[in-house]
């Protein structure tokens, strides 16, 4: 079966902690076991960027209350479709989180060059590259910035 997926960017409502992320995610966890959803939510500093994939018609259900929750705005929807995959890509997770922290912030200030570098506006523009980020973080349980950054067609730290 083809699975179809969401991956969209958002802002986050003022104020957003991580205690306001973990609520989401617990709501996420429970109904999205229901749909059959399974993905990955990353929150980065003021913005989420989430992936979605289960059946065509839940999925896209879904993103439209998604959307529209005040808890966040400015969604854009960066890849939409089938997957073209046979298997989930987050298979095991109704919605996974990585909250990037302040160390990761400074681990990537740290390995990268160009001042303006940010993380969001990076993995917004490049959505391949978010959806490896969170396959990194699938596989390995986190992420490791230096490796990474380095592995072959990831992001380069002169851009
Ligand atoms: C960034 C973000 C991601 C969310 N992801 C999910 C999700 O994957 N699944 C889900 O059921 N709700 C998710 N929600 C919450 C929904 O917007 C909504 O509050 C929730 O589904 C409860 O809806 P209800 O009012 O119909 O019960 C998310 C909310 C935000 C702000």
């Amino acid at each position: 079966m083809d699975f179809y997926r969401i991956l969209y960017s958002s802002k986050a409502s003022d104020a957003m902690k991580s205690s306001d992320v973990m609520n989401i995610i617990a709501t996420a966890q429970a109904f999205n076991k229901t749909a059959d959803v399974t993905g990955m939510l990353l929150f980065i500093e003021d913005g989420f960027i989430q992936y979605l994939e289960g059946a065509e018609e839940t999925v896209v259900k879904l993103y439209k209350k998604i959307a529209q929750d005040s808890r966040h705005q400015d969604c854009k929807v960066l890849l939409q479709g089938p997957s073209g995959e046979k298997e989930r890509s987050f298979a095991s997770w109704n919605m996974g989180l990585k909250i990037i922290t302040d160390q990761d912030f400074q681990d990537l200030k740290a390995m990268n060059e160009n001042p303006d570098f940010n993380l969001f506006n990076e993995l917004e523009g490049k959505p391949d590259i978010a959806k490896e980020l969170m396959k990194y973080f699938y596989n390995h349980g986190e992420i490791d910035f230096g490796k990474f950054w380095n592995s072959d067609n990831k992001i380069r730290k002169d851009i």
